[in-house]
């Protein structure tokens, strides 16, 4: 039996923050948020921090009573967000970086404030429709056909699972020992992860190699099923890119997407950043052919300005998806879909899924698709910009052509004579060195073998300046690190 002191606690809500109360903190979390975008540019770029750091900075008991918001905010923004890159500063160019648009910023908030069950359409339809109506644009961008249906997922490594599972599934159970994935030699690592989680076995993928300009070689492609064919394989799939994580490089996509056909392979298109590019008529014609593919994986929360998370897949065959996801429980007898209605549940692996198509469609309703066309634009001018002053300069190698928003390079003064591994090692070097001035970030990557440097342009902010401060510094610390270099060998006793 209940007491009476419990039974009248039970007939009151549990207590929690007032609306006044709400409202205060509500107000503190966006000015310190607008504060944070305003200065942006202005602060350093971000630091780390060593495990044992932290330990000591964060680590303590969860109270058992709870501290005023004000207080917590302070602790984060100095010991949680001061040990944290600014991805979206303008002189984070590193891996691909997210610079997020204020508006998909408000549609998070929104979003986390209602928190709609994105699951199924009984629970949201409001919701899922939105989300049928922003893949339905993804759609027309790429060139995908009706039939096409997709998911927004947490992220490409995500899509990239979602598409190889459905792939994996049209191949009767008897057939998938033997059957061979085929991936560029540029792939995304995210492609081995999903390799292994639907369970194939390490030689059943297959390295292709690619041009000297990082493109997946078809003629390679053909040679190796025909030589598997005759091994008695069964050549099954391929994972081409749009817009290789290094490089940028765009897979030959028409040609690809006929040799396909031709020789009944499954054809993924990885374009998880490049995807946004068949905006601008320049990337129309570079990914051409993208929307014959099987399926492809495009992330909005790389080059598309919304906030972690944001990914998405589509698969041409759209009924394939509920046929590898749709399980029907006891528990879940309420919320059969009717008919063009779609439990987003049933196209992928979360049942719980928060409302990620509204920040995707309330920034293409807010900025409009011309100003996502000019980010795209004016990125891959950014980038060409960059190769041209590297170009120029007598102390750079540019060491694959710009692809999409992506340059490599390397600091390789003509004035020295260094060697393949010193110049790698000077590279390196010169990546921590300009992280340290808390100016500019940017990460390397190998390729064939040589460090290269990489500018990887997306976000809205960054301006010639820049690119301009940011390769005015790599020139000023690739310098002093050969001063550096050279003392230190003076130094050594003979
Ligand atoms: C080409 C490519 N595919 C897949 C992924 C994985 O995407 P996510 O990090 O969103 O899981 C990335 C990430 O950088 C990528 O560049």
């Amino acid at each position: 039996m209940l007491s009476a002191d419990q039974l009248r606690q039970l007939a009151e809500p549990l207590p929690h923050p007032s609306p006044d109360q709400q409202r205060d903190w509500a107000h503190a979390a966006a000015s310190y948020v607008l504060e944070h975008l305003r200065t942006l540019p202005e602060q350093p770029i971000g630091q780390s921090a060593s495990r044992a750091r932290l330990e000591a900075l964060l680590r303590s008991p969860p109270p058992e009573q709870g501290q005023d918001f004000p207080a917590v905010l302070d602790e984060f923004a100095r010991q949680v967000a001061g040990h944290a890159f600014r991805i979206n500063h303008p002189r984070f160019f590193a891996f691909i970086p997210a610079a997020p648009s204020f508006p998909s910023q408000l549609g998070d908030w929104l979003c986390a404030g209602t928190n709609f069950f994105a699951g199924v359409w009984l629970e949201a339809a409001g919701p899922a429709q939105v989300e049928l109506l922003v893949l339905d644009w993804f759609k027309d961008w790429l060139g995908c056909p009706p039939e096409t249906q997709g998911v927004l997922t947490g992220g490409g490594s995500e899509a990239n699972l979602i598409a190889l599972t459905v792939a994996r599934d049209r191949l009767p159970f008897a057939d998938r020992a033997r059957a061979v994935l085929y991936v560029s030699e540029q792939r995304h690592w995210s492609v081995d992860r999903a390799a292994r989680i639907i369970g194939l076995h390490p030689d059943q993928v297959q390295g292709i190699p690619t041009d000297d300009v990082f493109r997946l070689r078809p003629a390679a492609l053909v040679e190796q099923v025909r030589h598997d064919r005759t091994a008695g394989k069964l050549p099954w799939a391929v994972v081409a890119n749009a817009g290789a994580t290094n490089t940028g490089a765009v897979d030959p996509l028409t040609p690809l997407a006929d040799l396909c056909r031709e020789c009944n392979l499954w054809l993924h298109v990885d374009a998880a950043y490049g995807w946004p590019a068949v905006l601008i008529p320049e990337g129309q014609s570079e990914l051409a052919g993208i929307g014959q593919a099987n399926s492809i994986t495009l992330d909005p929360h790389k080059w598309f300005a919304q906030t972690y998370e944001a990914g998405c897949v589509l698969i041409r065959e759209g009924h394939r998806l509920t046929d590898s996801f749709a399980l029907r429980p006891d528990y879940m007898q309420d919320v059969l879909p009717g008919a063009g209605e779609v439990n987003f549940a049933d196209h992928g692996i979360a049942l719980t899924r928060r409302f990620r198509a509204l920040k995707i469609w309330l920034s293409v309703k807010i900025l409009g698709l011309s100003w996502f066309r000019s980010l795209i634009d004016r990125c891959c001018r950014l980038a060409e910009w960059a190769e041209d002053q590297l170009r120029q300069s007598p102390d750079f190698d540019v060491l694959c052509p710009r692809h999409l928003s992506i340059v490599c390079f390397r600091f390789a003064p003509r004035t020295y004579q260094l060697s393949e591994s010193e110049l790698n090692a000077l590279n390196l070097a010169l990546v921590e060195s300009l992280r340290l001035t808390g100016r500019a970030f940017l990460s390397s990557t190998l390729l064939n073998g040589r460090v290269a440097l990489r500018l990887c342009f997306v976000n809205w902010r960054t301006t010639l300046g820049d690119v301009e401060e940011t390769i005015g510094l790599l020139t000023q610390l690739g310098h002093e690190l050969l001063v550096d270099a050279a003392s230190r060998s003076r130094e050594r006793p003979e």
